[in-house]
């Protein structure tokens, strides 16, 4: 019995199926997993870090290799035939990206990036940040989406942080609508913009992730009706949320959409989408121009003028020989499902939170803390946590990581670059963060020590379309095996790079 079993009601299904009978209507994941990616059994790698990377199956290699080998493919800026045969394919993944997310193409317009990061950077360059308009965030989002607050500021607009509420380390509905709300009433153009006159333009933007990457929190995509209601535009990064969940552009519509596709399909890598309202993505300015984005350009006038399209926000040769493997990916992503994939991580997620739940010291005290929700409940496949010693001790994420890697395991550690994330589970207030970096430019070792225990990383498992039980069980095992009853042996630790 399985205790966080939350099942999905297929459509037809009466009475909602047993955690065995969900599971094993995934099985051809396993016989995908014993011919389209047989390196995992081969070299026996329990591989827990689907959010880092997802895996790429041997068909997704053929038809690359295939491709090459049966076409000529030229820079695709450039005139001539080879150069039209890599634009034609890369039009073609334009238009598989759209329909894999329900985007309607007289709507929404894709441009590829090299990743999430570089679509996100996309919006905050050129993002119409002002003095009187505002970012939002949510305090849990990525780096890549933390950085575009240095723009904000930078022109002169109000950053403002959601906070993450303890426990579950959600934000709060009430919250996010307070700070929508926030400054509305002296908001000079508020009718003009609830009469729909965009030409008022909007208030400022809001961006959040659909999923956390530290906890697997799932947050409301009816946020983003909600900010356009009080005037915000919406940067939902997708990142973690695309490689297990269904996202529909029909439904739903934010503004901005980041994805990297190595994290859904494991190949290429190198190759992600800033997918844009056509409207929204006409009111960006972009602070430069290069080849590949401009149609003319004038050295003696000094003047500039973007392509028409999409084109304008890809700077350079863009990757051509590897964005067509997108299209692939996603091809092959969708003959096997997502509602299949979604399924097999939403059963392994139960699994592994019960069985982290479980492990105990001979004197009953728990060998884990968690970090984020304890159910599948608007949640995903990733769980991140803490080992503890038979004292309550924290053990450091470094000896987990060097361990589970030396017991073929791989395991994500540290604040994998989400430090709202990060403070909300450790319990860092403002007091001492802002007495931590009083100290003047420091490495991120210093930084942890300065902020003291509780301060430390923590260990992520995120579970993916090649995941199973058995993955599940080796990595418990090895948990138990290695950190129940025993004091942890920290000599020989190198110092931390990130957190
Ligand atoms: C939620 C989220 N956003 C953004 C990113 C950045 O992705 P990339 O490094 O591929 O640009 C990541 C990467 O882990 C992520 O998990």
């Amino acid at each position: 019995m399985i205790e966080t079993w939350r099942p999905v009601l297929l459509p037809g299904q009466a009475k909602p199926p047993s955690f065995r009978e969900q599971y094993d209507s995934t099985a051809a994941l396993d016989r995908l997993r014993a011919t389209e990616y047989t390196y995992l059994d081969r070299t026996q790698h329990v591989y827990l870090d689907y959010a880092g990377a997802g895996l790429p199956a041997m068909a997704q290699l053929r038809v690359h290799a295939d491709r090459l080998r049966g076409g000529c493919f030229g820079d695709p800026p450039a005139d001539g035939l080879a150069s039209q045969a890599s634009r034609d394919l890369i039009d073609r993944a334009r238009d598989t990206v759209l329909a894999f997310l329900g985007a309607d193409p007289d709507e929404y317009a894709v441009v590829f990036t090299p990743n999430a990061t570089g679509a996100c950077r996309l919006v905050g360059e050129a993002y119409a940040f002002g003095p009187g308009s505002r970012l939002l965030l949510t305090a849990d989002n990525h780096n890549s989406v933390n950085g575009i607050r240095e723009y904000a500021r930078r022109a002169g607009a109000r950053v403002r942080y959601i906070p993450l509420r303890p426990r579950e380390m959600r934000v709060h509905d009430a919250d996010v609508l307070r700070a929508l709300r926030r400054g509305e009433r002296a908001d000079p153009l508020r009718w003009v913009r609830a009469a729909g006159l965009m030409a008022a333009g909007p208030r400022g933007l809001f961006a959040y992730p659909a999923q956390s990457n530290f906890t697997g929190v799932q947050h409301p995509l009816e946020w983003i009706g909600q900010a356009h209601e009080h005037g915000y535009d919406v940067l939902l990064d997708a990142s973690a949320y695309v490689p297990t969940n269904t996202l529909d552009l029909g439904t739903v519509k934010p503004d901005f959409v980041a994805v990297s596709w190595h994290k859904v399909f494991g190949y290429p890598s190198g190759a992600g989408c800033l997918i844009a309202r056509h409207e929204a993505l006409g009111r960006l300015r972009r602070p430069w121009f290069a080849g590949g984005s401009v149609q003319a350009a004038s050295v003696r006038s000094g003047w500039a003028v973007l392509t028409g399209d999409e084109t304008a926000f890809e700077d350079g040769t863009p990757n051509f020989l590897a964005i067509p493997d997108v299209e692939a990916g996603i091809s092959w992503i969708s003959e096997i499902g997502m509602d299949v994939i979604h399924r097999r991580v939403t059963c392994l997620t139960a699994l592994l939170l019960d069985k982290l739940r479980s492990l105990r010291h001979a004197d009953d005290r728990p060998l884990v803390r968690l970090h984020g929700p304890l159910s599948t409940r608007m949640r995903g496949g990733i769980v991140a946590f803490n080992i503890l010693d038979p004292y309550g001790d924290v053990v450091d994420e470094r000896l987990v990581g060097r361990d589970a890697a030396a017991a073929a395991i791989s395991v994500r550690t540290g604040w994998c670059c989400n430090p709202g994330a990060g403070e909300a589970a450790f319990g860092l207030d403002r007091t001492r963060i802002a007495a931590a970096i009083r100290q003047g430019p420091i490495s991120a070792e210093e930084y942890l020590g300065l902020l003291g225990p509780p301060a430390t990383g923590a260990v992520r498992v995120s579970l993916g379309l090649m995941s199973t039980i058995r993955d599940v069980e080796r990595f418990v095992e090895f948990l138990d095996t290695t950190y129940a009853n025993r004091l942890p042996d920290l000599t020989g630790l190198e110092p931390r790079l990130r957190c």
